[in-house]
Parts: C-alpha cells; sequence; structure tokens
C-alpha cells in the first residue's frame, strides 16, 4: 500500500549517509552470513579518526581523505599511529560499558573493524550488511568508501555493498559514537544506562537482483477471516510476478509488482484461528518472486478500542502487564539476542503477565518473535523521553523516523499492540504537536495498532467533591489524551508523591472516555534489605505500595491494564545512593542479584485473580 512506500522511502531518504538505507525485511529468515564474533576497535575520545586537526571530518565527500575510515594507513607514510589489526577487540553485539571496565562511563566515540569474506552465491545476486541496532549514531564504510551514516540507537539499518565489496579480505569499518545532544532522541537526560556499541547483530545479507524487501500481512479490518497482503520488491523487475502462500491455510495468491514494485493481495481464509495470549496460533507464509523466496510465521488478530474498552478480537481484555528495560540485570548489559529475549519475557509469563511494556526505545527484533510465539502482547516505543526539543525540525524527523523504522520493523508481529510516540514529556503546545505528528505517521503508516504515550497527572481539586484535599486528587486531562487510542500515564503516588497513607486518600478524574492503562507506578527497593513496611527503600515498603496501589488502581473508570515499573532492577546514572542504589534503579520486582522482591508475589496474585476475572477488592 501507499503506507508501505512510505516506509521504504522513509527508510530511504530520511538518511545522512553518502548511500541511502535499505530495508531488509525478515532478515533472519534470509540465511544471513553472521558477521558477530570479535571485532578489533579503537576508543577514540578526540574523534582523532574522523577529523583532521581543524576539525574538518575526512569523509566529507566521496573521497575519505584520511582517519580510521581507511582501516589501514595511506601507502608510504612513515608515521603509523594506528592499527585495527593489532588494536584491542570487543564482542559483537554488546555494549562496550559492560565489556571494559574503562569504558563502563565512556561517552565517545568506538571504532569497530571487521574483515570478510563475500563470496556470493551467484553471479548477479546483491549483498547488503544490516545492523540490529548501534547506539547512538554510527558512520559505517566499507574498503574505505563511506556508505552512510544512521542515527537513532535502537533501529535497524542496512546498505548494499553489491558493488563494493570483494570476494575476499573486506575491511568493515563503524565509527560508533554514544554522545548524548540535547537536538537527539532521546536528548540529554534519560534514567538508563548510556550503553553505546554495536548492541545488535550485524548481517551479510545476499539477495537476488529482485528481491522481497518489505511485506506486511494482517486481517483486513472488521473481518475475521480475510488476509490483507502487501509486498514490496526491490530491483530492476518491479512488475514481475509475486506469489504468496499461506501453506496450512491452504491458501495462496499470486499478482504482478505495479510500477512501484508492490503486489497487493485480498486472501479468503475461511479457517483463520485468531492469535491471542491463549491461542498464540502463527501461521507459516511463504513469498516468493522470481528468485527470491522469503518465509516467517505471523499471527492474525484485531486490536480496537471501544470507549473504556480495549477488545482483543472484539473481546474485551485487561492486560496484565510489567515495564522491561532491554538490559540482562543480573550481567549489566545490554539485551540483544532470542535467548535474551526469552529469559526476558518468560520472566514476565511466570510473572503472570499478558502483557508488556517495552521501555523506552525499540527492542531487538527478537522481543516481539518471542513474545509472538510465547503469546505476549507488547507496547513498543521510540524514545521520545522527557525534555525533547520540540520546536526543532531536525528532531522531529529523527523521531519520525525511528518510529517508522519500529514499524517498518515489527508491522508483521501480531503481539505488537500498542505504538508508543512519549514517555512522561511536559506539556506545551509545541510537545503536543510535535506528538500528533508521530500520531499522524503511525496511523498513516499501521492504522491497524493503538497508539498511545505515558502521558501527564496533575493534582487538583475535584469539582463534585470540593471537600477532598486537592493534593489527593489526581487529574488526568493532557491535551495529547485527545489524539490517542489509550489514556495511559505514569502515576507514583506513595513514592515520589507523597507516602504510603497519601494512595489511600488519592481519587481520580480521567478526561478521556478511553481505555486507561497505568503505564508506570512503582518504588524503589534493594532486594534483600528488611525493615518495617514505613521505610524506604525497603522490600516491605515496596510491596506495601503495591498492596495499596492496585485496590486504588481498580477505583478508575477505564482501568483496563497497568505496566508496573519495572521488572528488574536496572542500571542508572541518576542513582548514587551508596549501599542502597550504587548505581541502579531498584525498583525491580527482581534485584539485580536475580533475586525477587517481595512485591514480586503481592503483583503475581493480583494478576492470577484478574487472569480469573475475579474481583480484586
Ligand atoms: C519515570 C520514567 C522512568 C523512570 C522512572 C523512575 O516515570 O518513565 O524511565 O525510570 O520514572 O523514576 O524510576
Amino acid at each position: 500500500m501507499k503506507n508501505l512506500i512510505l516506509i521504504c522511502i522513509g527508510s530511504l531518504l530520511a538518511v545522512a549517509g553518502v548511500r541511502s538505507e535499505t530495508v531488509i525485511a525478515d532478515v533472519f529468515a534470509r540465511q544471513p552470513t553472521s558477521l558477530n564474533g570479535k571485532w578489533n576497535v579503537i576508543v577514540d575520545p578526540y574523534d582523532t579518526g574522523y577529523f583532521d586537526y581543524r576539525r574538518q571530518p575526512y569523509d566529507a565527500d566521496e573521497k575519505i581523505t584520511g582517519g580510521y575510515a581507511l582501516d589501514k594507513q595511506a601507502k608510504g607514510s612513515e608515521l603509523i599511529e594506528y592499527n585495527f589489526d593489532t588494536s584491542p577487540t570487543l564482542n559483537v553485539p554488546g555494549d562496550w560499558n559492560s565489556q571494559d571496565d574503562k569504558l563502563f562511563y565512556y561517552e565517545g566515540s568506538v571504532w569497530y573493524r571487521r574483515k570478510f569474506d563475500a563470496l556470493k552465491s551467484a553471479p548477479d545476486h546483491r549483498l547488503f550488511v544490516y545492523f540490529g541496532a548501534a547506539n547512538y549514531e554510527a558512520d559505517v564504510y566499507l574498503n574505505g568508501h563511506k556508505l552512510g551514516k544512521h542515527i537513532g540507537g535502537f533501529t535497524p539499518f542496512a546498505y548494499e555493498i553489491t558493488k563494493l565489496a570483494r570476494a575476499k579480505d573486506n575491511s568493515l569499518v563503524v565509527r560508533v559514537n554514544n554522545s548524548r545532544h540535547a537536538e537527539d532522541v532521546p536528548t540529554v537526560n534519560t534514567d538508563w544506562w548510556n550503553y553505546g556499541g554495536l548492541t545488535r547483530d550485524v548481517l551479510l545479507v545476499e539477495t537476488p537482483a529482485t528481491f522481497v524487501s518489505n511485506f506486511r500481512t494482517r486481517l483486513k479490518a472488521g473481518t475475521t477471516n480475510t488476509i490483507e497482503a502487501t509486498v514490496q520488491l526491490d530491483g530492476a523487475n518491479k512488475t514481475q510476478k509475486v506469489k504468496i502462500d499461506f501453506p496450512s491455510l491452504k491458501i495462496a495468491a499470486e499478482m504482478t509488482g505495479d510500477k512501484d514494485g508492490i503486489a497487493r493481495f485480498e486472501l479468503a481464509a475461511p479457517n483463520l484461528a485468531l492469535w491471542s495470549p491463549e491461542n498464540p496460533v502463527l501461521n507459516d507464509v511463504e513469498i516468493s518472486s522470481g528468485a527470491d523466496e522469503l518465509k516467517d510465521r505471523v499471527g492474525f488478530r484485531s486490536i480496537t478500542t471501544s470507549g473504556e474498552d480495549i477488545l482483543l478480537n472484539s473481546k474485551k481484555v485487561f492486560l496484565r502487564g510489567v515495564c522491561i528495560h532491554e538490559e540482562m540485570a543480573t550481567e549489566g548489559r545490554r539485551a540483544w539476542s532470542e535467548a535474551d529475549a526469552r529469559k526476558l519475557l518468560g520472566q514476565a509469563k511466570e510473572l503472570g503477565c499478558n502483557f508488556v511494556r517495552l521501555a523506552h526505545y525499540p527492542h531487538n527484533e527478537h522481543m516481539a518473535r518471542v513474545a509472538d510465539e510465547l503469546g505476549i502482547l507488547c507496547w513498543e516505543e521510540t524514545p521520545v523521553y522527557w525534555t525533547i526539543q520540540w520546536t526543532n525540525a531536525a528532531t522531529l524527523a529523527n523521531a519520525k523516523k525511528q518510529l517508522a523504522d519500529l514499524i517498518s520493523r515489527d508491522q508483521n508481529r501480531a503481539s505488537v499492540i500498542v505504538w508508543s510516540v512519549a514517555n512522561e514529556t511536559p506539556v506545551s503546545k509545541p510537545r503536543t504537536k510535535f506528538l500528533k505528528a508521530l500520531v499522524d505517521e503511525a496511523r498513516e503508516l499501521d492504522g491497524t495498532r493503538l497508539v498511545s504515550a505515558a502521558m501527564e497527572v496533575h493534582s487538583g481539586t475535584m469539582e463534585n467533591h470540593p471537600g477532598e484535599k486537592p493534593e489527593s486528587h489526581k487529574i488526568v486531562d493532557d491535551p495529547f489524551g485527545e489524539y490517542t487510542d489509550l489514556c495511559s500515564f505514569n502515576q507514583y503516588t506513595g513514592w515520589y508523591d507523597g507516602t504510603l497513607e497519601k494512595i489511600d486518600h488519592t481519587t481520580w478524574s480521567i478526561k478521556y472516555n478511553k481505555p486507561v492503562i497505568i503505564s508506570e507506578f512503582g518504588a524503589d527497593a534493594k532486594q534483600g534489605l528488611h525493615g518495617d513496611m514505613m521505610t524506604r527503600f525497603t522490600e516491605e515498603y515496596q510491596a506495601e505500595l503495591y498492596r495499596r496501589t492496585l485496590p486504588m488502581l481498580e477505583q478508575i473508570p477505564g482501568f483496563s491494564g497497568c505496566t508496573p515499573w519495572i521488572l528488574f532492577d536496572f542500571r542508572s546514572p541518576r542513582r548514587p545512593l551508596p549501599d542502597i542504589e550504587d548505581g541502579w534503579n531498584i525498583k525491580g520486582l527482581i534485584g539485580h542479584d536475580g533475586e525477587k522482591k517481595i512485591a514480586y508475589d503481592v503483583l503475581k496474585n493480583f494478576y492470577a485473580k484478574k487472569a480469573k476475572g475475579e474481583a480484586v477488592k
């Protein structure tokens, strides 16, 4: 559809590199060659390898005039001051902070270099290098040529290298810089660790001359037995035949691509079983065109709202959730692998969750794929977090591209039901205009999912309860709520706002007749620290906050789910309290030593009752 072209063109055009980024959907299904493993690295705090002494970039134009992008110093130069071959190594994928104590707090550039051979299986095949993510900014070079610059620390990107790659001894050099800037997305201030590096898979992908670069399958709106599919071809033969086949459903169709290489299908699927957490049925899909064949497994379901209800396959659902950062807390590192995804989502499943909020940025692709299998619904988010530069056009373009790249990657995942465009952003006209633009973008690219954000809450007096103490009444009337499908907000009554007894007096006014999701609540607790329930940072305080908060939330009109903050403790430079926080945000239900806290069972018991539809008052 038009939207799919937008996703592909959006990825091609909104790029600051020499070559355009390209989209390669379902990359793991293409038997890619992994470039994971040990890469030689040069730590470069002054960007010596990127700028000459006048601070002019070496790669300002096609001919790179120097620096580490060249892998080796120019022939004949006497002065050799860098050498990747004899430099140390880091594991890829992996953040550098957790691999080398000298890089624990490091913010700046690290240069990575990997040598590889590229033997194509057919002369007319094409080659691409694919990155699952690099935080925050990546300049990519192959054999001394600039491929491009990717901005955004959590979204995939790929470059075509067909003409530049040699059969033997290619040199892939990447400058990754995780410095923070006010105009970035996220901006300079966040409550998570600024893990830098090539943090996800790096793959060499070979395709036929014309290949399926992206596709989208979904249930036709308003039906339970009609599949809409759109396939995007990339290559010279845009109008070649495209076949889509769902073997287990015994349905298939064939179409030719239009002038833009897009083939559209509508298939009757009389025996279609809808995907749900209780029945996460996935269907094999095979798309073939010319010499290309692509396989995936997709589920079909609908997600809509009706007044204050969330409807999954037209049935009301309560979202028993929890927030997750992309971190393996017991190892103090970024999560990136399928095994990591299975561990994190397995913990959420054990807690009794049917829903997770993947905070505060796009997680790696394995998370939504494993959630598809396990039957866990997902809220995915772009890092428009706190005090973004709302009036900066480049910042908006950056946020839009990160959102478009996320949607392009995960649009076929049945588990993903919410695109979230922000978290806790101070209300202003420029901010609401910025966020509305993101909502429009999300709806333009994918009108089948709910759009939301963690909005703002403020205290006030309840009109019809004039006797109430003002500070005990919370009002949700964030103007951004006009534009979202859900009314979602974070609330920390009893932690950041008062202490435990305030929870019992808190009442709510919600301006919108929409489903309400409490996207965060919680309290810090040091695992193993015990005391009376009025002492902050004890497990008892955290557990009592959960015991009082959950019934308070049940009183909120339209309460349709919650994602307490947070499954695991996670690293944050904002949490220095010695012997308690020590550089960790300890609101986890599970400590960073892997041990569950008392509050874990409070939530688990609440969810067990909700799952059985029991009143929990
Ligand atoms: C905020 C924010 C989180 C943060 C949490 C906290 O609501 O959304 O990213 O970690 O509160 O303060 O622990």
